[in-house]
Order: C-alpha cells, then structure tokens, then sequence
C-alpha cells in the first residue's frame, strides 16, 4: 500500500528506497541461509555418494509390489533391477501372476517393510570401510554394549520382559542360541552320566528336533513330546529340557512349562505388542527373543537370550565363543540403530496417547 500523500516514512526515506532496501535484506538472508546448507552439504566428504546411491536405488520405482536393493543383480545402467513380491513379475513387479498359490505357512517378516519406509530416516545407517574392522567390540564376548544398553530399554519400553539383573547373550538369530541352550543345560542339570531328555508340546516350532537330533551327542537327546512325560514324577524329571514357545508357533496359543523340575527355556519371540499385548511382564529364567521378529529384520540374523543363572549364561557365551566367535558387528551396529528408532517411536507414541 502506498503511502498516503503527506505521510512521513522513518528516517525521511522514501517509498521506492524502503522496498529497495528490503529487497536487499531479503536477499542477503536467503544468501546466506544457502550458504549454510552449501557449507554443511560440502562438509560430508565421503558420505554423499554413498547417501546419494542409497536414496536413488530406493527410489526405483517397482509398482508398490516390489523394491530395489543396494546389493540387488544389475540389470541395466549398473542399477540394481526391481525384486518383486510373491506372485508378481515382470521389470518393474507390475504383473500379477494368475493362480499363485498363497505361502501361508512362511513367517517371513515383510508386513514390516511399509512402517521401516515410514521411518526411512531415524533407522539409516551409512557405514564407512573401516567400521570396526577388528574381532574386538566394545563389551565381553564380542557384544557391543550399547546394543546390549538398548536391547534392556527396548524391553521397557515394550513392556514384554524383565531384563534387570540378567544377563544377555546374543546369537546368529535366535536360531544358533537353541542349541547352545541345550547344551548348556545339559551340562548344568546332568547328576547322572545319561543325556538329558529333550523334549517340546506339539504343535512345536520343527527346528527345536531338527537340531538337537543334529548335533545329537552324550549330553543330549531328542525324545519327542512333552505329554509323553507328563505323569512321570517330579523326582525323575530333573534331566529334562522342556521347549516353550509363548505365544506358540503355529498355533499362537500361550503355552507354560509342563514338566515340574525340568529346565526349560521360554522363547518369547512373538511376545510382542503388534500380537500379543503382553499382560505381564515374562520373567523367566531364560528367555528367547530376536528382531526377526520385534523389528522384522530377519536378515540381520541377530537374537538373544536372557539368562538369570550366571553358570549357565557362562555356558552359553562358551559354545558362541567357539561356533562364530560372537554375532557380526555390521549387525549389531544395524540393530541397534533400528532398535533406537523402535524405542524412541515407541515412547513418543505412548506420550501422544496420554
Ligand atoms: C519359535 C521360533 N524360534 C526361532 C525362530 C527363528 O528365529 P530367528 O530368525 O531369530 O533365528 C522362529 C522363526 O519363525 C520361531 O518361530
């Protein structure tokens, strides 16, 4: 609006000058706020190539029934091409596949994909070529304990277990810690020189047989189902170990030890608010858990167990030490960036309910 005929301006400027003037200013804040992301972008020396490959193979576009990956078979321009979901074809996933069967019986963990591309930002790494080059990390027994730090929070935040006072070990998926706890506790609860009995309620996740027929030695034996023992008593039950999987796979019924004075290990891999809203907090001996499951991320292939008896987490580290000397350190550093994320989400979104 112009000024009025006869009205002063500050300073006896005129008008034309005051829009000048502003103009300059204007320009001079939008300059200089350029050249504050200009300095910052420029200051990432080695790590804009990287992010710049990372957000551009993302960006494929794959129908919304597939993705591309950094490590994905390139088929043209040195691009990775697109990896479509079951029952899609083509370059770019858009072809449905007529009468393809459904795969109801796989527990691949993708229904979690779409909620980590929601959070695209708070679970990135980017990883520089001598990250953690040694065997060493920071904890005991190759763990970083940073992971080790959240994994306890991430259980609080959750709300599904009592971790303080315990100890945690990690495994190659929980997969790899099955048998270490069968061996650990066969050594831990043998009296007499036959092996313990290993035994699990049907319907039972199939790997618990598979692997302890596998590694079969003298400390312990695959016998099968637990009802088959359930009328034996008390006193002839101490070398028996008892599988419980609450909520079960298949069936996802809440399942407790059967056997009194058997040991048993309780997998609470599905113990999660996304199916189960835990009512109490599991406190049990030793527990089972991954982020197979509590993240999705299967192919990271990290799990844990927690365990309260100091002789028997001993055990356990033992027979890690020896199989792989510890989990990889690329994916406890990828673990624990997805599982900072989870425990910050999962906090702000308990604040925005209140
Ligand atoms: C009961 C049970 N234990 C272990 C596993 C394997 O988990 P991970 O990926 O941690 O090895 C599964 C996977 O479906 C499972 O259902």
């Amino acid at each position: 609006m112009e000024p009025r005929k006869g009205q002063r301006l500050p300073f006896g400027m005129n008008f034309p000058l005051l829009l000048l003037l502003s103009s300059l200013f204007l320009n001079l804040f939008l300059l200089s706020y350029l050249s504050i992301i200009f300095c910052q972008y420029s200051q990432l020396r080695w790590t804009s190539a990287a992010a710049a490959e990372a957000e551009a193979i993302a960006a494929i576009d794959c129908s919304g029934h597939g993705r591309a990956f950094l490590d994905g078979v390139t088929v043209g321009k040195g691009l990775p091409g697109c990896e479509c979901n079951t029952c899609y074809g083509g370059n770019d996933c858009s072809l449905l596949m007529p009468e393809c069967p459904a795969d109801a019986d796989s527990g691949d963990p993708l229904f979690l994909e779409p909620y980590w591309q929601q959070h695209a930002a708070s679970s990135a790494i980017l990883v520089s070529g001598w990250h953690r080059m040694s065997y060493q990390t920071t904890g005991d027994n190759f763990i970083s304990l940073e992971l080790e730090r959240h994994i306890r929070l991430l259980h609080k935040a959750v709300r599904n277990a009592v971790t303080d006072g315990k100890f945690i070990v990690f495994g190659s998926g929980s997969t790899q810690l099955i048998n270490a706890l069968v061996y650990a506790l066969s050594l831990h609860n043998s009296t007499s020189s036959s092996p313990a009995h290993v035994v699990a309620t049907v319907p039972y996740y199939p790997v618990y047989k598979f692997q302890t027929n596998l590694f079969d030695g003298r400390e312990y034996k695959w016998e099968g189902r637990t009802s088959e023992w359930a009328n034996v008593s008390a006193s002839s039950l101490t070398n028996f170990i008892e599988f419980v999987t609450s909520p079960n796979n298949p069936d996802g019924l809440l399942r407790q030890s059967v056997l009194c004075g058997s040991a048993w290990t309780s997998s609470y891999l599905y113990l999660l608010p996304y199916l189960h809203l835990p009512t109490a907090l599991a406190d049990e001996d030793i527990m089972l858990f991954t982020n197979s499951k509590i993240s999705g991320h299967a192919s990271s292939r990290l799990g844990w167990a927690v365990i309260k008896d100091e002789k028997i987490y001993e055990r356990v580290t033992r027979y890690m030490l020896s199989n792989t000397m510890g989990v990889s350190r690329d994916t406890q550093l990828r673990v624990l960036k997805l599982n900072k994320a989870m425990i910050e989400m999962t906090y702000s979104s308990l604040v925005t309910e209140q």
